[in-house]
């Protein structure tokens, strides 16, 4: 039998206010109970203000739940003397690079998380190293971060979450100020991550087609969980998206349109590519 996959993370019953928000009667987050396993790829989806942003700082215990629990690998971010554990566990990556970016080279903004960690300067030299290595920046360590593209920024971050050994990426819409190629660039390095390094990943996207290429995902709404399964399977329930002001992958929405035009396409059309095959063969077909 195969063992079972270890959790990382777990949502017990959390609650979450803002002290002193502009509705302090209304919780940001309410009864969330989620489970993430290692090496798990998760989108989480969700209208603005539906709670993503804060449930990833919930699980990286910048917030702490008002009510119910949150633990990473069994520990409650509630206790404080174990918050480096979780933050090395969790690392989080934010939309907006430049403020995640502090250093004046991207070999010591790699380098600054370790710097609290006590180890030999050699030891952080060598792990800096290795990790660039990884992610194609070798040649950029003594460059300032200002002066690379948003692509080669993002990636710079991630170094400096991967270079303290998480086992959970949280990233918070990592690809909202990029152009298609740095998209492309942050997703594959994340992509390659999780696959050949078990690295589970929680992804907050608006792009449709990001979450579809994920393996599960988690849709928040007015802070409430309001669907949890296979890509495939959320991100082609277009009645259900639409109802929450969400859209499905361009595939989806056109496929649906076509069906209404009684093009006879099959139901799980989820990517531009599968939708041109499945018409070429009705053409042929006819
Ligand atoms: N610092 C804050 N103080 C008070 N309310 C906040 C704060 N940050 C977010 N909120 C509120 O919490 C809710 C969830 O916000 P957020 O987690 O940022 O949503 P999302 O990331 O899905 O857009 C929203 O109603 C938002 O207005
Ligand atoms: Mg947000």
């Amino acid at each position: 039998m195969a063992a079972q996959p270890s959790t990382i993370i777990e949502a017990k019953d959390v609650d979450f206010y803002y002290p002193g928000g502009e509705d302090a009667d209304s919780p940001a987050l309410s009864g969330i109970n989620l489970t993430v396993n290692q090496g798990e790829y998760v989108a989480l989806v969700g209208p603005n203000g539906s709670g993503k942003t804060t449930f990833l700082k919930l699980l990286n215990a910048l917030l702490i739940p008002t009510h119910g629990q949150v633990l990473v690998k069994g520990i409650s971010t509630a206790v404080e003397s174990t918050l480096p554990e979780v933050r090395r566990v969790c690392g989080m990556i934010f939309q907006n690079p430049d403020n995640q970016l502090v250093a004046t080279t991207v070999e010591e903004d790699i380098a600054f998380g370790l710097e609290n960690l006590a180890l030999p300067p050699e030891e952080i030299r060598n792990r800096v190293f290795k990790t660039a290595a990884l992610l194609g920046l070798e040649k950029l360590l003594s460059q300032p971060p200002h002066l690379l593209s948003g692509g080669e920024k993002q990636r710079v971050a991630i170094a400096g979450v991967l270079v303290m050994e998480p086992e959970c990426i949280l990233m918070d819409e990592p690809t909202a100020m990029l152009d298609p190629a740095g998209r492309r660039d942050v997703l594959n390095t994340v992509r390659e991550l999780n696959r050949n390094r078990n690295i589970a990943v929680i992804h907050v996207t608006h792009f449709p087609e990001e979450a579809a290429g994920t393996d599960r995902v988690v849709i928040l709404n007015e802070g409430k969980l309001a669907a949890d399964g296979a890509s495939a399977e959320v991100m082609t329930d277009l009645q259900f998206l639409h109802g929450l002001g969400l859209q499905g992958t361009t595939a989806v929405e056109l496929a649906a349109l076509l069906r209404q035009d009684s093009f006879p396409l099959p139901p799980q059309i989820l990517y531009n590519r599968e939708l041109v095959d499945s018409l070429c063969s009705l053409g042929q077909n006819s």
